[in-house]
């Protein structure tokens, strides 16, 4: 059976429920696939409800009491669910089968670059309601779908075709509508060497053009385009990058009413982070995406969270850390260490620790002259948690963990010990 028929088979089993459970991932693409199934049993009346998760587990399922469409995760659950009584639409991997899931990997398309959870739940939805594809493109973006190839591709571009997003061939360049030198000193993909979030260095790079730096991508000329275009591409041959890494700069960027709709996604994403997806999901229905009044409540927010965390930051061995309780939610602390590492000079790691309800969130920084000289907090993190009885990951300079309460202080004195190992060595 292909991807589309076993779309087709499940839209089915969902429109003969009255209630449908909708049960969604925090993240911008969960909200919008969410958006996406309910505006489609709304029109088709059959009852249902959001419900947006930071992740599922078995108290979510136990707590649903309707047949339950789950959306951008369950593949991770199979042993869970209520079978016969579920369906999914999700993008992650899986070797389990269970025979109401549209598991892209059962069917050859890959779930990174692809197809998105949104994008899953658009081939069902689209199937018990005439809906466009508009926000399973914004979802897949959210899942930066388009980074690999520097354009959507597969399933993705089917969706595209249905949608009311202009794609087009353009700098790949975050923030094309924001002051040139700005854009540039942030770029990261890639990310400009010599210029790389150095503000007064890009402006220096801009003057020297001739270009005024104030200006933005989208207000430049044809002209003054290709001057910088081929300036930056010249940075980074000269720096010995290869022409594939120079490529990067350039590739297919999506808008809708003439705005990045990254823009769109950061905005979602940020607010299913805090705990407020449902609200997000109403605002992809309603396609209001101003997010002005909600980016000066999560500024505050955060302002509010890094005094706490430097009110609390003390040491340990190699370490620094704080401990944000109940009051830094968990899925925030991590951006909150990055912060901090960011604004003060720390000669070790910097731990993060949250409460949820599953137990302690642990995150974890380093400064990268430690990078380099052989730190590998992904490693350490993943020893510790899992020594504990827990389990992390991540990447050199930025990894978390979940482990059960009470073992902070056992974390951090491992933890250390693991940290002055790989410094040694
Ligand atoms: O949550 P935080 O921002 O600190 O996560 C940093 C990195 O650690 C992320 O790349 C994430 O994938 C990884 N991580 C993990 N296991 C966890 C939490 C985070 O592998 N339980
Ligand atoms: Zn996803």
């Amino acid at each position: 059976m292909g991807i589309e028929k076993k779309a087709a088979e499940l839209a089915q089993v969902i429109q003969q429920q009255e209630h449908v459970d909708i049960i969604t991932h925090c993240d911008a693409d969960g909200i919008t696939g969410a958006a996406i199934a309910k505006q489609a049993l709304d029109r088709a009346g059959i009852q249902n409800e959001v419900r947006v998760v930071r992740y599922l587990n078995k108290q979510v399922l136990e707590e649903t009491r309707s047949f339950a469409w789950l959306i951008d995760l369950g593949n991770g659950n199979i042993r869970d669910i209520k079978k016969g009584q579920t369906v999914i639409t999700d993008h992650h991997f899986s070797n389990e089968y269970y025979e109401y899931s549209l598991n892209p990997f059962y069917f050859g398309v890959d779930g990174e670059t692809q197809v998105s959870g949104a994008g899953l739940a658009h081939m069902v939805a689209s199937r018990i309601a005439d809906i466009d594809a508009t926000l399973a493109i914004i979802g897949a973006i959210g899942d930066l779908q388009d980074v690999q190839h520097r354009r959507l591709v597969g399933l993705n571009r089917v969706l595209l075709r249905n949608s009311r997003i202009d794609a087009k061939k353009d700098l790949r360049m975050y923030g094309r509508n924001q002051p040139l030198f700005r854009m540039i000193a942030y770029a990261s993909d890639p990310a400009i060497p010599g210029l790389f979030k150095r503000d007064r260095s890009a402006i220096g790079f801009l003057t020297h053009l001739g270009i005024d730096y104030k200006k933005s991508w989208v207000e430049c000329t044809h002209e003054e385009r290709k001057t910088l275009f081929s300036a930056l591409v010249k940075i980074l041959l000269e720096r010995g990058f290869g022409y594939h890494h120079a490529e990067r700069l350039f590739g297919e960027v999506y808008e809708m009413d003439g705005e990045d709709i990254r823009n769109h996604a950061t905005l979602l994403n940020s607010i299913g982070k805090y705990g407020e997806g449902e609200s997000a999901v109403a605002m992809c229905i309603e396609e209001k995406f101003d997010g002005e009044a909600i980016r000066r409540k999560h500024r505050n927010r955060i302002r509010k969270y890094i005094a706490y965390a430097k009110s609390r930051l003390d040491g340990y061995g190699e370490l620094y850390y704080f401990h944000g309780g109940t009051y830094i939610i968990d899925t925030v602390v991590g951006t909150i260490a990055g912060m901090l590492l960011r604004d003060e000079d720390f000669a070790g790691p910097l731990l993060a620790f949250a409460e949820n309800d599953e137990g302690i969130k642990v995150s974890a920084r380093a400064p990268y002259p430690l990078v380099q000289k052989g730190l590998n907090l992904s490693l350490a993190m993943k020893h510790t948690a899992q020594m504990l009885g827990g389990d992390g990951g991540g990447h050199r300079a930025a990894a978390g963990a979940l482990i059960p309460k009470g073992m902070e202080e056992q974390f951090l004195h491992m933890f250390d010990a693991e940290i002055k190992n790989q410094l040694t060595r």
